[in-house]
């Protein structure tokens, strides 16, 4: 049967013609498929007589047995070159370099704001912490700004929409951090009020506040450090002291000016405003606003409950961003919250 080897000639050729594995058995259908031309064979044996039948089926399974072992020996082949396509691939280079980490950092303001919760931890001060959304009666009434009090409008203050889109007249962004004294002073005598004698408030209470501005040295938001300490025999030299001596650990000159001049907050009586000046540098001997400060007025501590013949105490305001901004020498207050990273990352 001569026939015979070629079929397994024609087949070895077919397979070899074959690089994908699906088509592969399509080619195989057609040597031993049901209709294949080894199946076709195989069926005409019924014509033969029974000698030659064993005779021939040998041959004939022979053939279909080369066939079948050049089909899988193609399937292997297939099955290697698609694994070694796949490694070469998919090959990692090891010595590249290593792709590294962006590395991020703290906003100068940050840094600032953690720098004066440091020191301020240090001298026994507590961080306290309130609402940006705050109510009238904490940002203003209990600060002895009543409804109509002509100091309201120096705050110009960002107001609310309620459910029916009208201005909610007792919600508001905080416009300064004055309000977290109210908020823990109220919760102090809440603890402590029915005791004999009140532990000590001391706090600081950085944050973020709000007002309707925006130049070179205002953002609509920026950042102030309220601080509060009352109790029983607190004066103004203890916040001339508090402050004097922060300044001067803050900006790490034991020879910077302080200077407290008289002013008006209406929660404070008597009030004054903190100006430093710097003896070297480029600001030298220049008077620079830092902060606002005075003996908590009696009628605050009216408002949370606190007998004001009993206690005494001092508050300030400070404003980070402008210690920031001395600290680093940077004179646009907007560039902090630009977030261009050019800008920033001079201070990681
Ligand atoms: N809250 C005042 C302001 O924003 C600053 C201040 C705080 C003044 C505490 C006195 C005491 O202007």
């Amino acid at each position: 049967m001569q026939n015979l080897d070629r079929i397994v000639q024609e087949a070895r050729v077919d397979f070899s013609a074959t690089d994908d594995p699906d088509a592969l058995e399509q080619v195989k259908a057609r040597y031993l498929g049901k209709s294949g031309r080894i199946t076709a064979l195989l069926k005409e044996m019924a014509r033969l007589s029974p000698e030659e039948r064993k005779a021939t089926g040998q041959t004939i399974n022979r053939a279909k047995e080369a066939i079948e072992n050049a089909l899988s020996e193609r399937r292997d082949a297939l099955r290697r070159a698609a694994l070694e396509r796949r490694l070469a691939e998919e090959a990692v280079d090891v010595t590249l370099p290593g792709r590294r980490e962006v590395q991020g950092g703290l906003h100068p303001v940050t840094r600032t704001l953690e720098r004066i919760e440091a020191l301020f931890r240090s001298i026994g001060f507590e961080v306290a912490d309130g609402p940006e959304i705050e109510a009238d009666f904490q940002n203003f009434t209990a600060l002895n700004m009543p409804e109509g009090h002509p100091a309201r409008s120096m705050h110009d203050t960002f107001y609310l929409l309620d459910e029916n889109g009208a201005v909610a007249d007792d919600v508001l962004l905080r416009t300064h951090t004055s309000p977290i004294q109210v908020r823990y002073m109220q919760a102090h005598v809440e603890k402590y009020g029915a005791l004999e004698t009140m532990p000590d408030i001391r706090i600081i209470a950085p944050g973020r506040v709000y007002r309707v501005d925006s130049d070179a040295t205002h953002s609509p938001m920026f950042h102030q450090v309220e601080g509060l300490w009352i109790g029983a025999n607190v004066s103004l030299a203890d916040l001339k002291g508090v402050c004097a001596d922060f300044l001067r650990r803050f900006f790490e000159s034991d020879d910077l000016k302080v200077r407290f001049r008289p002013s008006f907050f209406p929660f404070t009586e008597p009030s004054a405003e903190i100006d430093v000046a710097f003896m070297s540098g480029a600001l030298e001997g220049r008077w620079l606003e830092i902060a606002g400060c005075g003996m908590v007025h009696p009628n605050v501590l009216r408002h949370v409950g606190i007998d004001p013949e009993k206690y005494t105490g001092f508050a300030f305001g400070m404003g980070p961003d402008r210690l920031t901004m001395l600290r680093y020498g940077v004179s646009d207050l907007r560039l902090f919250f630009d977030g261009d990273l050019r800008f920033l990352r001079q201070f990681v």
